[in-house]
């Protein structure tokens, strides 16, 4: 990004007073040190925008936007970061060096190597496709599995043939080099550096990306050899954990809900009678990141994973990272059927929608499922049965809604709703720890996307960005690994180094340094009111509080990927 020095950058930021810009397309009101108006961002009644000239900073409490002088201008205008600085140092007039282009170009070469990726994948798919319309025995395949063409080719599906080297040939003699044909991970190479194609004698299935570019395939075998399933190999374009099968065909239904299911004929089977709002995983466990997308998207996930205990299990791990994504998750049950496929096919589809239709929440389906296991009659069962849920209870953070469960729980098993909460380490009764213990829980609850933990952290961060002082009493409790791993952390580490230095916070030197998906972050911190009378208390008890959280989210992430033991272990040292 940076095409002129950063000092260059700074001073352009800083001659041209946010106050001023912001009010030619603004009418501010003063209050306070800042002023406030109509956000331009997005629409709005009552203001919620609010600009600091001290700091130097915007800030809309409604939609999260925020920046300085120049991150402001960009957006206003729709320009790029090149043209708003040079807009805005002719504003105030300072002379601009020739830029400096060498990281744009890098940034550039990502970019192009990418967009060949992606044109050697459109390639194959399209020799795949014309490979499945002269294969008997593919299109033998796709019949018995009761796809047509149309289907076939809505799908861009396709058939690699029986051969070492159909398609190396294939795309070396469309111009692409050995390099490049390696990079999209449709060859492999041996121990005496010979290549050969990765996906031979498989039927096709085309991945693609939210903005339908080809960024791998996966290929089925045609009969009972293994691996059933083949991926293109995880490289510059193609991340099992990142994409999700179909999704670019889901998002244009523009539905609420998406189903998510585990393979791609069970997608295609959906598809086919009309659900297309249906994704699925990369033949992996769903994802933190692949939970994020579709929270873009949709405002409900339908899991409909196949009925065996594998799938069972995989329902039970989704719930766990929906929940952490605040996003919501309900179930549904395929009976006589092991896969969606399988059931549409044999069941039809009036006996699929009867099964969307009674679709459960997440937790109703928990309660339902771990009932099943245990004889709840017998006492021992019953503790090990509500023992079970606890840990998915606990990822509840609305407390009306976990009221809710803990009443319906407490009729199943005839348990009273105070032991139930205090096994949740929530005392309901008049105790003196209420209040704190309330607090926690609602700590946990998720506002605007971000989570309770991230709100402790920017409170802290808020703090430390006004006080110096407190950073050189407390920085040495300060360890990186409570800032999580994002953006937050990328201003504490900033944050750090300037102040190990014995240097003070430039806001706009800071705006400069940091990259510029976070400068909207940092404005979002700036803008926390940090005139608290108690600093210090202040600080320490933010600090206890990112403490405990940041404990509980390695407990909920051990959960996550289904490590009893461990975690077993880290309730014990805590306990
Ligand atoms: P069909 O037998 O064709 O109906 O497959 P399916 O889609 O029902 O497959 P299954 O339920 O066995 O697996 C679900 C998904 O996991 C598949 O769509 C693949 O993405 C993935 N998968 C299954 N087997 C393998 C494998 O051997 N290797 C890899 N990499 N992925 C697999
Ligand atoms: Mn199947």
């Amino acid at each position: 990004m940076p095409l002129f020095p950063d000092h260059l950058i700074q001073e352009v930021a800083e001659k041209n007073d946010i106050y001023e810009l912001v009010s030619q397309y603004v009418s501010l009101k003063r209050a306070g040190s800042s002023y406030v108006g109509l956000c331009p961002f997005h629409n709005e009644k009552t203001p919620s925008f609010s600009v600091s000239p001290h700091k130097g900073i915007f800030h809309c409490f409604g939609c999260g936007e925020g920046g300085n002088s120049i991150g402001f201008l960009m957006k206003i205008e729709n320009i790029s970061f090149y043209e708003a600085v040079t807009r805005l140092a002719e504003r105030a007039n300072i002379e601009l060096p020739k830029p400096d282009t060498t990281d744009f170009d890098r940034g550039n070469e990502k970019k192009k190597e990418r967009e060949l990726v992606y044109a050697i994948n459109k390639d194959a798919a399209t020799k795949f496709y014309e490979n499945l319309k002269t294969s008997k025995i593919a299109i033998e395949y796709f019949k018995n599995r009761e796809i047509d063409g149309a289907w076939a080719k809505k799908f861009w599906l396709g058939f690699a043939k029986d051969s070492w080297d159909d398609m190396f040939v294939y795309l070396k003699d469309k111009g692409y080099t050995e390099s490049d044909i390696l990079k999209a991970g449709l060859i492999t190479g041996n121990d005496n550096g010979k290549f050969y194609d990765r996906f031979r004698n498989r039927v096709i299935f085309p991945i693609f990306d939210e903005r339908d570019n080809i960024i791998g395939f996966g290929g089925r075998v045609l009969n009972d050899d293994k691996p059933k399933y083949l991926n293109s190999s995880e490289g510059l374009v193609f991340s099992k954990g990142k994409n999700l099968f179909s999704l670019n065909n889901a998002k244009r239904t523009r539905a609420d809900f998406v189903i998510l299911v585990e393979g791609y004929m069970d997608v295609i089977a959906l598809a086919m009678n009309g659900y297309t709002n249906t994704v699925a995983t990369l033949g992996t466990a769903l994802t933190p990141d692949q939970a994020k997308i579709l929270k873009k998207y949709f405002k409900e996930v339908v899991l409909c994973y196949d009925s065996d205990s594998a799938g069972r299990t995989a329902t039970n791990r989704a719930i766990t990272i929906m929940r952490q994504t605040d996003l919501k998750a309900s179930v549904m049950y395929l009976s006589g059927g092991k896969d969606p496929d399988e059931f549409i096919k044999k069941m039809g589809k009036d006996a699929f929608n009867s099964a969307l239709e009674a679709r459960k929440t997440d937790i109703t389906y928990l309660i339902e499922y771990y009932r099943e296991k245990y004889e709840i009659n017998i006492d021992g069962q019953k503790v090990a049965y509500i023992d079970e849920l606890i840990p998915y209870l606990l990822l509840i953070t609305n407390p009306v809604e976990l009221d809710v469960y803990v009443n319906k729980l407490a009729n199943l098993t005839e348990i009273s709703t105070q032991s139930l909460y205090s096994q949740l380490g929530i005392k309901k009764v008049n105790s003196p720890q209420k209040i704190t213990q309330a607090k926690t829980i609602d700590k946990n609850k998720i506002q605007g996307g971000r989570s309770k933990v991230d709100i402790t952290r920017e409170s802290l961060l808020a703090l430390l960005l006004s006080n110096r002082q407190l950073y050189e009493h407390y920085g040495k409790y300060l360890s990186d690994d409570l800032f999580g791993g994002g953006v937050l952390l990328d201003i504490f580490l900033y944050i750090k180094s300037v102040y190990e230095e014995g240097k003070n916070i430039d806001i706009n030197l800071m705006m400069v340094s940091l990259k510029e998906d976070n400068t909207k972050q940092l404005a979002r911190i700036l803008s926390i009111d940090t005139h608290i009378t108690d600093e210090i208390k202040a600080f320490k008890d933010y600090l206890k509080t990112l403490k405990e959280q940041v404990r509980r989210e390695k407990i909920y992430e051990t959960l996550s990927a289904g490590n009893v033991e461990q975690l077993n272990d880290m309730i014990k040292k805590n306990n």
